[in-house]
């Protein structure tokens, strides 16, 4: 095996696990599920789960990752003595079936890009989705932003991805910031903050009954396995790319601050986003959950078209939208990229390009019509995320045990307490959360 890539500066991880997590998850994937899935009652679960939940299962990955210094596969073979690779699988295979139409959506903020220098969407936003999430256009689209993936990531961890995510945060920041304050000021935003923002506290209910089967009733069965599984998408946790990235990752380096930034940031960029959006919808009369997939495209473009400076702020918006979803790719594609290049010593350009033409055709599908796109989301909410997270959980927990705390302290200043707290929750109450999450999950499948 060839000498192992690691970060080039003690930022590097960082930056790099915070593009990974700060994606289309943040800006499309969460307004639009938290309109759908109940506002504020949504963003209430949602935030509880990514520290109570995300937060333990990030460090479970962080510590695979460093601890076994291997691709996310390889990882769970090693530490687990040959029985745990199947958790790894699913992590991976968790991770290529969601990038499959992730780069769906990419293609069509490419659209968006090239349609805000053109003004191409300005005189009917609605029809103009609608012409591109379909057909041969979205696959075009499709095509070029795998593309784009693949190259960067055939350019190597330290050259390819550190570089790309350097910007990438403070110009979201930045430019969600300032939309955020245009749409205060325009008329009929008041009731979406009351919406997103105000949690009406009779919907944060759940009550369960036992014939001998848990059955689960109240507002919450719904909001939750959706908001669970949201923080789950949006940590980048349950598809190896967290383990990953730590598995570059030098002894020295706390992963227990590195993973609150993470979470932190990654919970901001979506409240931002939110506070763009959601108002937006309301101000355009849309019904919350109504708009499906394309409605943070079709909202924004019709504010777009409705701002003074319109183009400008389109192109900026989305160029830094596709950064934000070009870092999170390249973190899934990474993930595959690495066990092929760990095993088979093979060449990262071709496995790069190999693995994205595999990518291309499970797009298809998404990318021709966007019924496949939500079929495939809910497939990975509803069922993969939660299973695969629940795999890591448990192997940290109950199988690697102990070891792992020791994994987990080093380089970082906290004392064992600390750490034999995280892996206390780590096998119990998280574990119970994500069982929960996956029962409600797999029961929405159904219905
Ligand atoms: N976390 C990314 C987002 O919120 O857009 C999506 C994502 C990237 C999911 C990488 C999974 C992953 F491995
Ligand atoms: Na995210």
């Amino acid at each position: 095996m060839s000498q192992r890539e690691t970060w080039a500066t003690r930022a590097g991880f960082i930056l790099a696990a915070v593009g990974s997590a700060v994606g289309l998850g943040n800006i499309w994937q969460f307004p639009f599920k938290t309109s759908e899935y109940g506002g504020a009652t949504f963003l209430v679960v949602y935030l509880i789960a990514a520290l109570g939940i995300g937060l333990p299962a990030m460090l479970a990955e962080f510590v695979i990752g460093r601890k076994s210094n291997l691709n996310a596969i390889s990882a769970f073979e090693k530490l687990g003595h040959g029985n745990w690779k199947w958790v790894g699988v699913l992590g991976v295979g968790t991770g290529f079936w969601i990038l499959s139409y992730y780069s769906v959506v990419g293609g069509w903020v490419l659209r968006y890009l090239g349609g805000s220098l053109t003004g191409a969407y300005f005189a009917d936003p609605a029809g103009y989705f609608g012409s591109i999430s379909a057909g041969l256009d979205a696959l075009v689209l499709h095509a070029v932003f795998i593309a784009l993936v693949v190259a960067i990531v055939a350019g190597g961890v330290e050259e390819g991805i550190e570089k790309a995510t350097k910007l990438m945060v403070p110009s979201i920041v930045v430019i969600l910031g300032v939309l955020a304050v245009w749409v205060v000021t325009l008329p009929g935003a008041a009731p979406g903050y009351g919406y997103f923002l105000s949690p009406d506290l009779s919907t944060l209910s759940l009550s369960v009954s036992f014939d001998p089967l848990p059955s689960f009733s109240g507002p919450l069965t719904d909001v939750i396995p959706f908001a669970v599984s949201q923080a789950f998408f949006s940590l980048s946790l349950g598809m190896g790319a967290m383990i990953t990235y730590a598995s570059y990752v030098g002894e020295d380096q706390s992963l227990f601050s590195d993973s609150l930034t993470v979470v932190v940031l990654n919970s901001a960029v979506g409240v931002l986003a939110g506070l763009v959006v959601i108002p937006l919808l309301f101000v355009q009369g849309i019904e919350p959950g109504s708009g499906g997939a394309g409605a943070l495209f079709v909202s924004l473009a019709t504010a777009f078209g409705e701002l003074p400076a319109g183009r400008l702020v389109g192109v900026v918006f989305f160029a830094v939208v596709l950064i934000a979803a070009l870092s999170s790719a390249i973190s899934l594609l990474e993930v595959v990229t690495s066990y092929v290049v760990d095993n088979y010593g093979a060449r990262r350009p071709r496995i790069a390009s190999a693995l994205g033409a595999l990518i291309f055709l499970l797009g298809i599908p998404s990318a021709i019509d966007t019924a496949w796109l939500g079929w495939f989301d809910t497939l990975a909410y509803q069922l993969l995320l939660p299973l695969s997270v629940l795999g890591v959980l448990v192997f940290t927990g109950w199988v690697y045990g102990r070891p792992a705390v020791a994994e987990l302290l080093s380089g970082s200043s906290l004392g064992e307490g600390v750490g034999l707290t995280w892996l206390w929750l780590a096998r119990t109450i998280v574990i119970l959360a994500v069982l929960l999450t996956l029962w409600l999950g797999v029961q929405t499948l159904f219905v």
